[in-house]
């Protein structure tokens, strides 16, 4: 099994004390944790914050967004160079919020995407179908569709930098997780594409996250799967005491 990579994705939560708080806690922790990469997301204005109460340890730094451009009259946005600049080496990109909640199209996702490969980031791409797509048999297709438009215009060398997540846009903040073969079938299906998009080795080498209502007494049952390398959370991750279970849980595999 590959060093298991677990994210925890505050999204838009936390105060800047409790965030500081909460980093410093799995800063503290993370060093003894060396069988698994242990990343956070912070809100973007805590990143500079946060990036100083982690400095020189195991724990990676991720936004939750960029735009593809460096800079200009974007309103609101942040560019993959402005992350960079407070140390993030990691970005999460098409999280289902971003595709349901602001519209963000494969098309843009793809140009985010293609930019963190110019810039040197690390994206965490996330594709994950919708209640009804799965009900009405789409998953397969609704993915695939996804890693297609997403990852168009990539190469191998690229592709050594992508983490995949796939996140059923059901089993986000619902309590409800797919069961471990259900979620395993889709991260077989996923490493199957990346397979015949780039090769086999590297296919084997991506690490493909699971999300979805992970918590401490499911995280092992899915990290036991064939093809379920991590897990990028959200809930679960804001409370110091369920992280740092899931993750000596992750390091204990
Ligand atoms: P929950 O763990 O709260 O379901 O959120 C999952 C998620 O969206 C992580 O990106």
């Amino acid at each position: 099994m590959k060093k298991p990579f677990i994210v925890g994705n505050w999204k838009m939560n936390l105060s800047l004390k409790d965030a500081v708080k909460l980093a410093g806690e799995i800063k503290s922790f993370a060093g003894n944790m060396v069988n698994t990469h242990i990343g956070i997301c912070p809100p973007a204005v805590f990143l500079s914050d946060i990036f100083k109460v982690i400095t020189g340890s195991n724990v990676i730094l991720g936004a939750q967004n960029i735009h593809f451009e460096d800079n200009g009259a974007f309103t609101g946005e942040i560019s993959g160079l402005m992350i960079k600049d407070v140390g993030c080496t990691h970005t999460i990109l098409g999280h289902s919020e971003r595709r349901h909640v602001f519209g963000e199209t494969d098309e843009f996702i793809n140009k985010k995407l293609k930019k963190c490969f110019v810039d040197d980031i690390s994206p965490i791409f996330c594709v994950g179908e919708t209640l009804d797509e799965r009900e009405n048999g789409k998953t397969n297709d609704v993915i695939e569709g996804q890693l297609q438009n997403g990852l168009k215009d990539t190469n191998t060398a690229d592709a050594k930098k992508l983490t995949i997540a796939y996140e059923p846009v059901w089993a986000i903040g619902t309590g409800k997780t797919a069961s471990p073969e259900q979620a395993n079938e889709v991260h077989a299906f996923i490493r199957d594409f990346l397979s015949k998009k780039y090769d086999a080795n590297i296919a084997s080498d991506i690490i493909i996250q699971y999300g979805g209502s992970v918590k401490p007494d499911n995280i092992r049952d899915l990290l036991m799967q064939n093809d379920i390398d991590g897990a990028l959370v959200g809930g679960a991750s804001l409370k110091s005491d369920s992280f740092l279970e899931m993750i000596e849980i992750a390091n204990s595999i």
